[in-house]
């Protein structure tokens, strides 16, 4: 039996699959009541942890219209969730014959790959923390498409919280893969995080440089800017200074709203946040860019721009059911146009299983410890950095051990390398090594 396919991650899906459910979507567009015999008898679980309007009704309103169920479980923490039921096994008894399709919204980052590895059933994200929000980055992709007719070569501003936004970390990913320009015009203090400037960076040949953002006037006024492109060759350091980048035209600013329940204390006192009005979006550069936002907004896009020729968000908004009815129709195995493979070889989420927790304290595996499996991709040997299978964040960790010979190295030394990839388990320091009772070896000691 063919591995079943879920939408954890935007890499889980290839550039073609993502094409062909755009083409899919205009059809559903173009007649959106025209579909009701494509799912029929097929249900689709809607399991919502956390908040939710556009995503949790888009994608039952496109379940109904392809003639599908849907069951809803809006408020999770109504369910036996609150009882202390884990999330491995409340997606193994919905996908064990409730529903045919799971849509998971969840806090912690890395709970839609802990789901996918227990469902028997397709685990779409619907959210996972600020990690990831795949499906909406297909809506947005979906409308550069509809809108400008292509993705390869766009410039498209991101603005607001790109530390938190897990929309735009999708989205980053999306655009890089497709060669598109990604200007950051980041609120100060809430940059584009260093786990993902990397990944953009080693992964997708993208070369971020600070940039000089005079040219979009208003609009980046109050921030530094960075200019992430695919055509520039790599360079040494993780930013290049560069006084000029090359933008004479913006095809799209992406606004996103201030990510406040995720915020520290010391976070939640930042005032000034990054405004779009009339009156910020007047720069020759930004003349036809439209304008997008995931929403819900708050303050951050004026209502001065909704009758704005260039605020397409309502629409972004809207095209989110025929899209959502491409992603069902195609994991539910009914898209003639876009039949479901197997799933993509991931490299970087199935990685060595390791026995240590990831230090990140919003990692799934952290919470969900009775069956998450601590597993880690080695990016680098030296320092050592690896990165969590669950939440796909990159840590540095000083020392090395092996579950076998309960040993502890420097990551430099030799005896490393010789560990089996298996076997491998990473300390951030000698105190945590020494409590897992593994002892040092004389590359720690010299
Ligand atoms: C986004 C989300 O939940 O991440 N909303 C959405 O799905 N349309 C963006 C946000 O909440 O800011």
């Amino acid at each position: 039996m063919q591995p079943v396919r879920h939408l954890v991650s935007i890499d889980d899906i290839s550039l073609e699959e993502m094409t062909a459910l755009f083409r899919a979507a205009d059809r559903f567009s173009a007649d959106p009541r025209g579909f009701a015999n494509f799912a029929p008898g097929l249900i689709t679980a809607s399991l919502f942890y956390e908040p939710s309007t556009r995503t949790r009704l888009s994608f039952e309103s496109a379940m109904l219209r392809l003639g599908g169920g849907v069951l809803t479980a809006a408020e999770m923490t109504s369910s036996s969730a609150s009882k202390g039921e884990s999330l491995a096994d409340t997606v193994r008894v919905v996908g064990g014959g409730y529903a045919d399709l799971i849509v998971l919204r969840h806090p912690s980052e890395g709970a839609a790959r802990l789901a996918a590895d227990y469902s028997p059933v397709p685990v779409v994200n619907a959210g996972d923390g600020s990690h990831e929000h795949p499906t909406q980055t297909l809506c947005d992709l979906y409308n550069l498409h509809v809108e400008r007719g292509r993705i390869a070569g766009l410039d498209v501003v991101l603005a607001g919280d790109l530390k938190y936004s897990r929309t735009v970390h999708s989205f980053a990913y999306a655009l890089a893969r497709f060669g598109a320009n990604i200007v950051c015009v980041p609120q100060p203090g809430f940059e584009m995080p260093d786990y993902v400037l990397r990944r953009l960076r080693e992964e997708f040949g993208v070369e971020p440089m600070r940039a000089d953002a005079k040219r979009l006037g208003a609009l980046a006024a109050k921030t530094d800017a960075v200019y992430l492109t695919p055509h520039k060759p790599h360079q040494l350091s993780l930013f290049t200074d560069a006084s000029h980048w090359e933008v004479e035209h913006v095809d799209a600013v992406y606004m996103t709203r201030p990510q406040t329940e995720r915020y520290s204390d010391g976070e939640r006192q930042q005032r000034d946040y990054l405004r779009i009005e009339k009156g910020s979006m007047g720069a020759e550069s930004l003349r036809d860019a439209v304008v997008m936002h995931p929403l819900p907004r708050r303050d951050e896009i004026a209502a001065d721009m909704d009758d704005d020729p260039r605020s397409i968000y309502f629409k972004q908004t809207a095209r989110g059911v025929p899209i959502r009815m491409a992603i069902l129709s195609w994991l539910l195995g009914r898209l003639p146009e876009a039949p479901l493979a197997a799933p993509r070889i991931d490299v970087n989420h199935r990685s060595k299983v390791a026995h240590n927790p990831c230090p990140n304290p919003s990692c799934i595996s952290r919470t969900e410890t009775r069956h998450a499996s601590p597993s880690f991709a080695v990016i680098a040997r030296t320092p050592l950095r690896a990165r969590c299978g669950y939440c796909s964040r990159e840590f540095t960790f000083r020392f090395v051990g092996c579950a076998s010979t309960r040993n502890y190295h420097a990551p430099e030394s030799h005896s490393v390398r010789q560990i089996l990839p298996g076997n491998l388990v990473f300390f951030s320091d000698r105190d945590q090594a020494e409590e897992h009772g593994f002892h040092a070896t004389q590359s720690v000691l010299a």
